[in-house]
C-alpha cells in the first residue's frame, strides 16, 4: 500500500504522490505539515530542499486559496523534476522552485555549505520546513537555517525540522535555543523525530 495514500485522499488529489524511499519526507512529517498549512493558512512558506512536500504544501495553499510555498533546491535536476511534478499536479501558481546551489557561510566559527539566498524574494515568512541540505554532506548541516532566514521571520514563525531524531539536529535545535530569544520547542517521537518551534520576534 502506498504510505502517502491518506495525504492523496485529505487532499483531494487525484494521483498517487510521487516519493522517494528514505528521501522524502516519512508521513507522520507530511501530516502534520498539511495540518498546519491547512489550519493556520500561512501567507509564505519557506521550505529548505524540494520534492513531496512543495507538492503537498503548495496543494495546502490552493485549498486555502492563499499563499504560496517557495523552495530552496540546491539540486539543478532536482528543482526541474519539482517544477515538473507542479505542473503535472496543476500547482505551479502555488510554489517557486529555487535553484539556490550551496555556498560557504561563516557562522559562530564555523563554516557550513548552505542554500545562496541571492534569489530569495524578499518575503515575511509564516511557516519554514527544514528537510535539507542533505545531513551527511557535513556536520550540523541545517544549522544555518535559523541564523541565515531570521531577519526574513513573520512576527509569530513555525518551524519544522525533520529528522530531528538525529544527534546533529538535536545538537543543533539547542544551539538555536541558546543563541535565540522567544523559541518554543516541542519534539515529536516521529518516525525520524520532528522538531517544532514556535518562534515569536520581540515588537
Ligand atoms: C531529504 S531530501 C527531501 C526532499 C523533500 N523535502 C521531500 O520531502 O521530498 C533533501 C534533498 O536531497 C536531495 N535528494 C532528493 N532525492 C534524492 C535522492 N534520491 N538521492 C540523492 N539526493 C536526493 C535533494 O537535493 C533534496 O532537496
Amino acid at each position: 500500500m502506498n504510505p502517502y495514500s491518506a495525504i492523496q485522499a485529505k487532499l483531494s488529489l487525484s494521483q498517487p504522490l510521487p516519493h522517494t524511499p528514505d528521501w522524502s519526507a516519512a508521513p507522520d512529517f507530511i501530516e502534520l505539515i498539511v495540518e498546519h498549512a491547512l489550519q493556520a493558512k500561512p501567507e509564505v512558506i519557506v521550505e529548505c530542499s524540494s520534492g513531496l512536500t512543495t507538492l503537498v504544501l503548495a496543494q495546502c495553499c490552493q485549498f486555502n486559496q492563499k499563499g504560496c510555498v517557495i523552495s530552496l533546491e540546491n539540486g539543478e535536476d532536482y528543482a526541474e523534476k519539482t517544477c515538473q511534478q507542479l505542473k503535472e499536479f496543476g500547482l505551479e501558481d502555488y510554489a517557486q522552485v529555487i535553484h539556490a546551489p550551496l555556498e560557504k557561510v561563516a557562522l559562530s566559527d564555523n563554516e557550513y555549505d548552505w542554500y545562496s539566498l541571492k534569489t530569495l524574494p524578499e518575503v515575511s515568512i509564516d511557516m519554514l520546513v527544514i528537510d535539507g541540505p542533505p545531513g551527511f554532506i557535513q556536520k550540523n548541516s541545517r544549522y544555518p537555517a535559523l541564523p541565515l532566514l531570521l531577519d526574513r521571520f513573520s512576527k509569530q514563525t513555525k518551524v519544522f525540522l525533520d529528522d530531528a531524531a538525529r544527534d546533529d539536529e538535536k545538537e543543533l535545535v539547542a544551539h538555536w535555543q541558546d543563541e535565540f530569544s522567544g523559541v518554543e520547542h516541542e519534539y515529536l517521537e516521529f518516525e525520524r523525530g520532528c522538531s517544532v518551534l514556535d518562534i515569536k520576534k520581540a515588537s
